[in-house]
């Protein structure tokens, strides 16, 4: 999604800027632009395309002079890419400039009022109405402007805005839209992620829904809607550039690719104390956990399908029912939550806008509410009752890997917790899945060190291939979702994920000569039906591709190849089989030269409906 960056300091605002974009660039994005104010006028530069466009316009920012600055790479809603619709906007008059995230959804009715005065607009944009509105109600006080226009707007937005009248004074805003502010002895900065100001400081505030910021080159002022003054803390951000930089890998992707016996280990090590799961964050005595009726799990995307996995294993495993759902769809499906019901919500950004809604729907109805989510300080870590961390650090690339990694490995920790308590598995058992567990982080280092040749060379195969299904069975369907999910965000081959039992009932009409197949055969108790179902589309032309444990020989003789990953517990197979289909994804993207770090038309943290 668009990317906002702000700076007030001593120094020339405009490379700071753009160099804040940059590391912005993997949020994903069509445009760019600058506003600079250099104490008499507001400058904007702006332009459809890639950063390189602005920079080259602005000969890396000279051309624009002044200390005071917003920044914005736009990903397109309301109006196509182009030059006259990317950020910032200007007021007829050239006197307030703005940068904004989100989407105004009563921008057309705005519009027509402001019509009727006598505004009139360039763009197709709804960002527009929101500086001609602080036109209409700016009458020398910043703030009361901005306190007004957030009683007209609705929607979600953060907002990044320079006044002509104040060279000394950024201002800033937010509601569901993230935001943060950076102070540094440097300057001080607004952004809509932490990577754009790291350079310059890790001590940033969180700006809450609804608080409006003044930055001046002294310092920071938080206000309330009502402009009453805020007392705030500082977080100090763990990370630093290190763990944002591509670190001699050729894309972000394959970097997170290697991170993940790290990141899996990160979330792991830290829950185990003498030989048991202890998950202090959950703020669950052992009664709550005894007494849950139920359990939603609500994500989109890869976070949904690490959801699927976690209602094979916390049902099969604690014998709790649960619901997984999408949450572009749960937020509207009126739900019926038992008396003990526990909602967990999984998210990488932790700012996705549908994810943050159900939790807020779950909580307006006393839902308990779990966010197992990655990044620190963020609205769903904020908003839910409890939150458990996935250490995966800062994931950058667009498709998700290291995350979702260890996304599955919070759902492996909660089902066996909770089987433990509800004691649905004994002493052995237990310690044997736990046992199998821990060796995951290893299985995975040895599976990439193992099979990335091999992986290359089938990718190289696949470049031209138009069609692909995935296909397998309880836990390995989930695997083919997100491994489909992955071969087509970044490779932009069409691809599908069947239950191997659902290809009979429609699908295999597509199957044709040559159609890839990639199989899933790592249930033992499943892998004889879709060994069956692997034979149909053989048989009417597929060329299969399976993924199977080692030990395994069925899967040799139906298949035209097979990549083999150690025999884990049932359970935890989808953490070593997924780390095949990411590889092949990568490799099939990267052989075609897609700049698959920013894929066209997505975007890292989805912060709009
Ligand atoms: C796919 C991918 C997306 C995200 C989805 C949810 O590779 O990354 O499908 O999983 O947009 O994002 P988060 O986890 O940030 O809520």
């Amino acid at each position: 999604m668009c990317g906002i960056v702000g700076y007030i300091g001593c120094n020339q605002a405009a490379p700071i800027l753009l160099e804040g974009l940059t590391k912005l660039e993997y949020r994903g994005y069509d445009s760019a632009g600058l506003a600079v104010c250099d104490g008499t006028r507001i400058h904007v530069s702006k332009c459809k395309g890639r950063l390189k466009v602005l920079s080259e316009l602005t000969k890396g920012g000279e051309t624009l002079k002044g200390t005071l600055g917003i920044g914005h790479t736009r990903w397109a809603t309301h109006g196509a890419p182009s030059d006259t619709n990317s950020h910032p906007h200007y007021n007829t008059n050239e006197t307030i400039a703005v940068v904004h995230n989100g989407i105004i959804e009563n921008y057309n009715k705005i519009k027509s009022r402001l019509c009727e005065k006598g505004y009139r607009f360039q763009s197709e944009t709804d960002t527009e109405v929101i500086v001609q509105l602080l036109d209409r109600y700016y009458t020398g006080d910043p703030l009361a402007a901005i306190s007004k226009i957030m009683t007209k707007l609705e929607g979600s937005y953060a907002l990044g805005i320079i006044f002509k009248d104040y060279p000394d004074e950024l201002y800033a805003v937010r509601r569901d839209n993230p935001l943060i502010v950076g102070v540094s002895e440097e300057g001080n900065f607004i952004a809509s992620d932490v990577p754009a100001i790291l350079k310059y400081t890790r001590k940033v505030f969180y700006v809450e829904n609804g608080e409006i910021v003044r930055l001046t080159r002294e310092g920071t002022q938080f206000f309330n809607s009502d402009l009453e003054h805020l007392a705030k803390e500082a977080s100090i951000v763990e990370w630093d550039m290190a763990a944002a930089e591509k670190g001699g890998y050729e894309h972000f992707m394959l970097k997170e690719i290697y991170e993940q016996p790290k990141a899996v280990k990160d979330t792991l090590h830290p829950r185990i104390k003498d030989g048991k799961i202890v998950i202090d964050e959950l703020n669950m005595n052992e009664d709550d956990i005894r007494k849950l009726e139920k359990i939603f799990i609500v994500a989109c995307g890869s976070a949904y399908h690490a959801g699927m996995t976690g209602k094979y294993v916390i049902e099969d495993l604690a014998r709790i029912p649960v619901e997984v759902d999408l949450a572009s769809e749960f937020r509207y499906r009126n739900p019926i939550y038992p008396k003990n019901t526990l909602t967990i919500i999984i998210s990488q950004s932790g700012e996705t806008a549908d994810s943050l809604a159900a939790l807020r729907e779950a909580k307006k109805n006393n839902c308990r509410v779990l966010g197992i989510v990655n990044v620190v300080g963020s609205s769903i870590a904020r908003e839910a009752d409890n939150v458990m961390y996935t250490w995966a650090g800062p994931e950058i690339a667009v498709a998700t890997t290291k995350a979702y990694s260890t996304q599955l490995t919070a759902m492996y920790l909660l089902a066996l917790h909770f089987a433990w308590i509800r004691q649905t598995l004994d002493r052995d058992k237990y310690d044997a899945l736990l046992k199998e567990l821990l060796s995951i982080p290893g299985r995975i280092e040895d599976i990439i060190k193992k099979n990335t040749t091999e992986i290359q060379y089938i990718a190289s195969k696949f470049v031209a291939v138009r069609d692909c299904f995935f296909i397998g069975r309880g836990n390995d369907y989930s695997a083919a979702l997100e491994g489909s999910l992955k071969l087509k965000e970044i490779s932009y081959i069409h691809s599908e994920a069947y239950p191997a039992g659902e290809l009979k009932h429609g699908p295999i009409a597509l199957i044709e000569e040559g159609t890839l197949v990639i199989g899933l055969l790592t249930q033992e108790k499943l892998n004889k039906k879709t060994a069956s179902n692997i034979v149909e589309v053989k048989s009417r032309g597929a060329f299969i591709l399976s993924i199977t444990c080692e030990g395994d020989e069925e899967a040799d003789r139906i298949s035209d190849l097979v990549i083999k990953i150690p025999a884990v517990d049932r359970h935890f197979t989808i953490s070593l089989s997924v780390i095949i289909l990411q590889l092949i994804a990568y490799y099939i993207a990267a052989c075609k030269g897609i700049d698959l770090d920013k894929p066209r038309n997505l975007a890292k943290s989805v912060t709009v409906e």
